[in-house]
């Protein structure tokens, strides 16, 4: 029996080229598993109205964690053209299903990594080691959305006094997502940022919100935060507003070490990260629960490319090296590792975005070499 039983969704797009590239490393790696592949995408909901079918959320039940590739997600009504005929018209939507699966597994944190790899030409600057925790389940990725709103919504919150405004407008052009933080998830979030930050031997924790605005979700995860920071005596807590941190991580960025923001803000600048440190094709994560974890790169799936092995597989290899180290693998994963930054700092095998031409393969199979030798 091999040891670890890893669900394999390579999705849509390039999400199959660099699962190719993942599986290269780990062959390389004498990772001992068995790859169970999953159906996940926009081919099942065109066909089957679901791009997550029970099917592969048992299959996630029964595996140990999942590697992930990626998946083309389109909003509401383009999607609902692209049903099969027979599907049509019987009130399908789409929802992503890489957000639902963090929700229905409780995979509360979404840790991603931005590190300067020395050689990479992509690189803001060298300095850089920056790690965001994002919260992974709710705010105002929670799904609860209203358009029109529905009239007993509308009563209860006609009871508040900032919604006189709005009085005088139709419900039918009135649109609201909720944003929801519990105080649990607020804690798991700073806990598991500061729990890293100490393992890692990290100076800082910056939580970036807007508490001066949002002052009842954003100030309960500072208030949150304040507290558990308090079992951190020798790690700083700073706080900083999501706006100005934007403008931070352009002037200071080698200054700030873990980032930690709820779900909507921790996405944005964690695109903002990637970007100092290579752009998407260098942007890992892991989504992880208390039993449960699932490891992709963030970029999408970029149709245009798909197949072509034409983008970065760095991506999804340090993803695979997250997947590693949180299996306990370490030794592996730190082979892993040693294998991308030789890779990185010979420079000689490159993809499109680092201004060579090699294919997503061929860097697999240098990260590979390096490995084996
Ligand atoms: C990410 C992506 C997803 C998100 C999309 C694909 C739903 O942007 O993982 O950052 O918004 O979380
Ligand atoms: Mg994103």
């Amino acid at each position: 029996m091999p040891k670890n039983k890893i669900a394999y969704l390579p999705g849509d797009g390039v999400g199959r080229d660099v699962m190719e590239a993942a599986r290269i490393a780990l062959d390389a790696l004498k990772f001992d598993a068995q790859f169970i592949p999953g159906d996940v995408g926009w081919e099942f909901w065109c066909r089957e109205g679901d791009p997550l079918p029970q099917r592969t959320i048992e299959l996630l039940k029964n595996t140990d964690c999942c590697l992930f590739g990626a998946i083309t997600s389109k909003p509401k009504e383009e999607a609902a053209k692209e049903l099969v005929p027979e599907l049509q018209n019987k009130g399908l939507v789409y929802y992503s299903p890489i957000v639902r699966i963090r929700q229905e597994f409780n995979l509360h944190t979404n840790m991603r990594p931005c590190k300067a790899y020395p050689g990479n030409p992509l690189n803001y600057r060298d300095d850089i080691d920056l790690v965001v925790f994002r919260e992974n389940t709710e705010g105002l990725y929670a799904g609860v959305e209203f358009h029109p709103l529905p009239d007993d919504v509308r009563r209860t919150l006609s009871q508040h006094p900032k919604m006189a405004r709005f009085e005088k407008i139709s419900s039918e052009d009135i649109a609201l997502s909720c944003r929801i933080f519990t105080r649990g998830a607020c804690q798991s979030i700073v806990r598991d940022a500061f729990e890293y930050a100490k393992k890692t031997g990290r100076p800082s924790v910056t939580v970036v919100e807007k508490p001066n605005v949002i002052r009842e979700t954003s100030g309960l995860m500072i208030r949150e935060a304040r507290k558990i920071a308090r079992d951190y005596p020798s790690i700083e807590l700073w706080e900083t507003n999501v706006d100005a941190m934007c403008m931070w991580l352009i002037k200071n960025p080698q200054d700030y070490s873990v980032l930690v923001a709820s779900n909507m803000f921790g996405d944005i600048i964690s695109d903002l990260c990637a970007q100092l440190v290579g752009g998407l094709g260098f942007a890992s994560s892991g989504n992880i629960g208390d039993d449960y974890a699932l490891f992709e790169p963030t970029h999408g799936s970029a149709p245009k490319y798909a197949g072509q092995y034409k983008v970065n597989p760095m991506a999804m290899l340090q993803s695979t090296k997250l997947m590693l180290e949180w299996l306990g693998e370490t030794s592996k994963a730190s082979a892993l590792e040693k294998g991308i930054a030789a890779v990185l700092e010979e420079g000689k095998v490159r993809t499109y975005d680092m201004g060579g031409d090699a294919t997503t393969l061929d860097v697999a199979q240098a990260v590979a070499d390096r490995i084996r030798s």
